[in-house]
């Protein structure tokens, strides 16, 4: 599970002593690859003669090299990877065109099982270098995910555990390699631990487990970590999420990380991430197929933790905090029922129709509270939060609603530059009438349409005038839309969105 180790290397590729060498190959403008020199050259040669390798974009050429081709020490597989012609692409395009060329790099090392990687840039670039080794690099790392921790090796046959190192070698100088490599290292690595933290199960990833992690990063990068426990829930009044934690024996928590910028008057980004360890639906209990998946309810508070991790070693110029409220939602005996009404953090008052659409409580006392302790120029919170995103979006796009425009929008560019597309749904006043009850202030279902914006709008209600945005994660949390990068299971969505917002984050004008 560790990650790979990467280093720059000033040693020439062709004295490269480990697994495989990665040479890249652009097209010229005749579609033709340029070069051609290095190690294995002449089976390259060979290969582009009979017309099977052209060094199109994602196009590999894995070679054997015999010593009578220049390779004296050298017993390991060259990869040439095509990486197709120089284009007039946007810049978000090519970088997501880098991370899948990476990604495929590193199923290609998983193939051959090498662990120790040489990638080799190309001297002439058809895509600007800085960009190119950050998306490259991230794909690769992205790519090379593994999650083998609960399977024992099988006697014979030792398990391939990921690249172990890799080295980067440029054929010139190139500013901002190492500013490159940094930024992929830290995104790919935090998206990774919340792709770990999804893979746990339910028995293994419990509320405290996020409280130990934050409590981790909050030493590791001196920041602060507040995490509530049951008493002081109640304490607060936090009917929401102790409503879902009713039917459980495992405790709740309320995990708070805050990182304070060193420049004074900057802006506050709040971040609230659901953490819901195990969803069996409640007394509303899950139909059994696919409920497994549900131990993948916790992504949105994965996300958002993880995400910290980058922001307290980055230091950005503005604060962030991150909210995650966790609990599992179970049916024990005191467990919630339909019907009951339960009263918020905030003083509103929820009738409860089906004890499943349990994600939106446990955010709205998170929100509430946080916005109220934190003041903040913004609210983006991320959830697994309804099924019904996926019959709209399908697993490509995750769901986007809020109140504000200007915070939408900037959600929607990081998620764009760092390939997890948003797409915004509506939330008019008429969505706001269909969680209208007859006997509170609001209940928790919003009848039969407009699933995931009835949902948002449930959790507008504890917003306020606060800027905020809702991220609906339950189609990309995993099953994501398929990418060379992102492997089956847990994606990471959103982790690398907030890092891509933060890192571009200008004063906020609400
Ligand atoms: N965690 C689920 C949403 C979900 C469903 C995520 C499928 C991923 C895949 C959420 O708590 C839930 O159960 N929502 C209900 C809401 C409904 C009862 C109003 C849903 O979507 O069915
Ligand atoms: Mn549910
Ligand atoms: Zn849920």
């Amino acid at each position: 599970m560790k990650s790979a180790k990467v280093s720059i290397t000033r040693k020439k590729p062709d004295q490269f002593t480990g697994d495989l060498l990665v040479y890249c190959i652009p097209q010229d403008k005749k579609e033709k690859p340029t070069a051609i020199a290095g190690l294995g050259k002449k089976e390259l040669q060979t290969a582009i003669k009979l017309g099977d390798f052209k060094g199109k974009e994602n196009e590999t050429l894995l070679v054997y090299p015999h010593a009578s081709s220049g390779a004296k020490s050298f017993s390991g597989r060259v990869l040439y990877m095509g990486l197709g012609q120089a284009s007039d692409d946007s810049p978000t395009e090519l970088r997501e065109r880098c991370r899948e060329i990476g990604g495929k790099i590193a199923s290609m090392a998983k193939q051959v099982k090498a662990k120790q990687v040489c990638l080799c840039l190309p001297a002439i670039a058809s895509i600007p270098a800085d960009i190119f080794i950050e998306c490259l690099l991230e794909g690769v790392l992205l790519g090379d995910y593994h999650f083998l921790k609960y399977k024992k090796k099988d006697g014979k046959k030792e398990k391939f555990t990921g690249i172990a190192k890799i080295s980067v070698w440029s054929p010139k100088a190139e500013k901002g390699l190492r500013k490159g490599i940094n930024r992929a290292r830290l995104a790919a690595s935090a998206a990774c631990d919340a792709r770990n933290m999804a893979n746990e199960p339910g028995n293994c990833w419990t509320p405290v487990s996020f409280a130990h992690y934050a409590r981790e990063l909050a030493i590791k990068h001196k920041m602060k970590c507040t995490v509530l426990g049951k008493a002081e829930m109640k304490r607060l009044k936090m009917g929401g999420i102790l409503a879902v934690n009713q039917g459980s024996s495992e405790a709740p928590k309320m995990v708070i990380l805050e990182y304070k910028a060193l420049k004074k008057k900057v802006d506050t980004i709040l971040l609230v991430g659901k953490g819901l360890t195990f969803d069996s639906g409640g007394v509303s209990l899950k139909p059994s197929p696919g409920m497994q998946d549900m131990k993948y309810d916790m992504c949105g508070g994965a996300a958002a933790l993880s995400a910290m991790a980058v922001v307290g070693e980055e230091k950005p110029d503005v604060n962030v905090i991150a909210i995650i409220p966790a609990t599992d939602n179970m049916g024990g005996g005191a467990a919630l029922k339909p019907g009951d009404i339960i009263r918020h953090y905030s003083g509103i008052t929820s009738e409860i129709i089906n004890t499943d659409a349990e994600g939106r409580l446990i955010l709205a006392d998170a929100l509430a509270y946080g916005i109220e302790k934190f003041s903040p120029d913004c609210v983006v919170d991320l959830a697994t939060l309804t099924g019904a995103v996926i019959v709209g979006l399908g697993h490509h796009r995750t769901g986007l609603m809020g109140n504000n425009q200007p915070l939408i929008d900037r959600l929607c560019k990081a998620g764009d530059n760092c390939g997890e597309p948003l797409w915004q749904l509506p939330l008019d006043k008429e969505y706001t009438k269909q969680i209208d009850s007859d006997v509170a202030d609001i209940k928790n279902t919003g009848g039969p349409g407009a699933g995931s914006i009835t949902a948002a709008a449930y959790l507008q209600e504890f917003v306020g005038d606060t800027p905020w945005a809702h991220m609906d994660i339950a189609g990309t949390a995993w099953g994501f839309t398929k990418k060379n990068y992102i492997p089956k299971g847990p994606s990471g969505t959103g982790v690398r969105t907030l890092v891509d917002m933060v890192r571009n984050w200008k004063k906020f004008q609400a």
